[in-house]
């Protein structure tokens, strides 16, 4: 069983703490992306799985067996990093046969393994080509390649997409998509786009300053972020958040801050709390609408400033009372610059977060 566990994982460079106190249990054969904004730790969590960092403190297992003081080669794991650094002299075979030379595998297995791998890659046809006459996903491909024919126990991938241009990012994370079925083993991969986590993961793990935020599939993580940083960074554009104060009492208990309105039912109150409190209430651009909608909403009324057509939807950058909002609407509506909009959100849409800890009201869920 190829699980991997963090337990209580501490790293420190000197006075630097790179990983604080991960708790992470990865699931056999699942595709977890760690993911989040730079330094945050991701690298050195993923190094320390292939025991290319020694953990500071705290227990990593692969599987059942604790692999603290475990030498990265009997880790049954293979590492595909960002830059692939093929060698340049040898063949595609070559290079895809050259690390199971390296640990005396059978000449009859290294043929039959990187014959199946080359063809699971489509990269039979370049086979006795070099590096150099093949294109950047190409000798992505290769890169990958050599980790496949390790049949390792776990895939560990860095930022592997980065150097390819956006068109070959997108057909590449298909490729790898389709691997992880395949092959249907665990792998754990690093980014800090999170695009790339939503499209590719089973679950996500986003981290900040070293430290995990919350652990989830790409749906719970948008529908219900923990706290403020979490629902910040994921979803693109980015969820717009503003200071809201309770008011009002019983029936009419509302959330406002200039320009927006939100009515909240009176059953709510208790997690609220009293007339007076304030709350950052955030809400995604794709979550506002122009135009009428039923129900019980948010009403946000805004300027428009900036408007980008993008074909069937337009984003709009507006301003609230000062603060800059942006908007993705149906393109039918052809906002222009200096229009005055009136938007609204559905009340379910609307996440709730206290402003001392950053941690959301449960409120945001319950409500719908
Ligand atoms: N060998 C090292 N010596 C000292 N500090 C280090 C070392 N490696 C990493 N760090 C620090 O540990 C923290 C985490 O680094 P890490 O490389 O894991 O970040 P990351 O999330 O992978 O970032 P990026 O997205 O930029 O690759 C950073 O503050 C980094 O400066
Ligand atoms: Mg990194």
């Amino acid at each position: 069983m190829a699980t991997v566990t963090f337990e209580n994982v501490t790293k420190r460079f000197g006075d630097v703490i790179a990983v604080d106190d991960l708790n992470l249990d990865i699931r056999d054969a699942e595709f977890m992306v760690l993911v989040g904004p730079s330094g945050c730790g991701k690298t050195t969590s993923l190094r320390m799985i292939a025991g290319l960092e020694e953990i500071t403190s705290g227990t990593m297992r692969i599987g059942e067996r604790i692999i603290n003081d475990i030498p990265p080669k009997d880790r049954d794991i293979a590492m595909v990093f960002q830059s692939y650094a093929l060698y340049p002299h040898m063949t595609i075979r070559d290079n895809l046969a050259f690390g199971l030379k390296l640990r005396h595998v059978p000449k009859v297995q290294i043929e039959a393994r990187v014959k199946e791998a080359a063809a699971i890659l489509d990269l039979t046809r370049y086979i006795d080509r070099k590096p150099r006459e093949l294109s950047g996903g190409q000798r992505q491909r290769v890169a990958l390649g050599r980790a496949i024919v390790r049949e390792p126990a776990v895939f560990l991938m860095d930022e592997p997409l980065s150097n390819l241009d956006a068109k070959l990012r997108v057909e590449t994370r298909a490729n790898i998509l389709r691997l992880h079925q395949r092959l249907n083993t665990t792998f754990v991969y690093v980014t800090h786009d999170q695009i790339e986590a939503m499209t590719m993961g089973s679950r996500i793990a986003v981290m900040n300053e070293g430290r995990l935020q919350q652990v989830g599939t790409p749906q719970e993580l948008y529908d219900r972020p923990i706290n403020r940083f979490v629902a910040g960074f994921i979803g693109s554009p980015a969820m717009n958040f503003i200071s809201v104060e309770v008011g009002g009492s019983g029936d009419g208990i509302t959330l406002t801050a200039p320009n927006v309105t939100i009515p909240i039912p009176p059953q709510f109150r208790e997690s609220i709390g009293g007339p007076g409190r304030t709350l950052i209430a955030g809400y995604r651009p794709e979550h506002l609408v122009l135009g009428p909608l039923g129900g019980s909403t948010a009403v946000v009324n805004a300027k428009a400033e900036v408007v980008e057509y993008l074909g069937n939807e337009e984003l709009i950058h507006a301003s609230c009372a000062d603060r800059d909002i942006v908007a993705i609407v149906d393109s039918a509506y052809r906002v222009r610059p200096g229009d005055m909009l009136e938007l609204r959100v559905p009340l379910e849409k609307i996440q709730l977060f206290d402003p001392d800890t950053n941690f959301a009201l449960s409120f945001g869920a319950v409500i719908a």
